[in-house]
C-alpha cells in the first residue's frame, strides 16, 4: 500500500511511501539514501541515528515517519546548509567548525559514533555558543563512543565553539 506521507529533509520536500508507523531512520537511509545516521542500538540508547528536528537533536531509531509532520529534519548532510541559515551566511561551508574540529582533533576512530555526536554538538553550540566543559559533558552524555574518544570529543567543541566565534567576530568587523 502507498501511504504517500511528506517530510520535509536537508530543505528538500520528499514524498514517501512508508507506512505511518517506520522508524524515520529507515525512511531517511533506504528511501532517501542518507547515509549520515547509522541504526545502532535501535532503543534510542546510543545516538548514533541522531537528526535534528526543528533544530532538536531527535533519534530517529524510535520516531515514527508520521510524527515528523511538516517540521524541519536536518541529517549530517545537510548540516553546513543548517550552519549557514543559523549564523545568516551567503552560502554552506564545507563543513561546520564542529567538523572540521572533529577532523582537526583526529576524534574519530572507527567513526560509528560521529553522526550523533556531530549533530549533538551542533545542538548543543546553536543554543549555547560557550559551553564549559560541564554543560558539554551533561549535553554528550547520551551517546556513546565504543572507542572511548570522549576527552578528543570534548577538546573537539571547545575548539568548535572558539572558531564559530572567531568567526563571529570577524563578520561583525567587515
Ligand atoms: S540507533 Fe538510535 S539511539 Fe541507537
Ligand atoms: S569513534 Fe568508534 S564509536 Fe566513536
Amino acid at each position: 500500500m502507498a501511504y504517500g506521507l511528506r517530510i520535509r529533509v536537508n530543505e528538500r520536500s520528499w514524498r514517501v511511501d512508508a507506512a505511518p508507523d517506520t522508524p524515520l531512520l529507515y525512511v531517511l537511509s533506504g528511501e532517501l539514501q542518507l547515509n549520515g545516521p547509522r541504526f545502532g542500538c535501535g532503543l534510542a540508547q546510543c545516538g548514533s541515528c541522531s537528526v535534528l528536528i526543528d533544530g532538536v537533536e531527535t533519534r530517529s531509531c524510535v520516531t515514527p515517519v508520521s510524527a515528523v509532520g511538516d517540521r524541519a529534519v536536518t541529517t549530517l548532510e545537510g548540516l553546513p546548509a543548517w550552519y549557514a541559515r543559523q549564523h545568516g551566511l551567503p552560502k554552506p561551508p564545507a563543513l561546520t567548525p564542529v567538523q572540521q574540529a572533529f577532523i582537526d582533533e583526529q576524534t574519530i576512530q572507527c567513526g560509528y559514533c560521529y553522526n550523533g555526536m556531530t549533530i549533538k554538538a551542533c545542538e548543543l553550540l546553536s543554543k549555547t555558543p560557550r559551553p564549559s566543559e560541564a554543560q558539554i559533558r551533561s549535553a554528550m552524555n547520551g551517546h556513546l563512543c565504543r572507542c572511548g574518544t570522549y576527552p578528543r570529543i570534548i577538546k573537539a567543541i571547545q575548539r568548535a565553539a572558539e572558531a564559530a566565534r572567531a568567526t563571529a567576530i570577524s563578520e561583525h568587523r567587515q
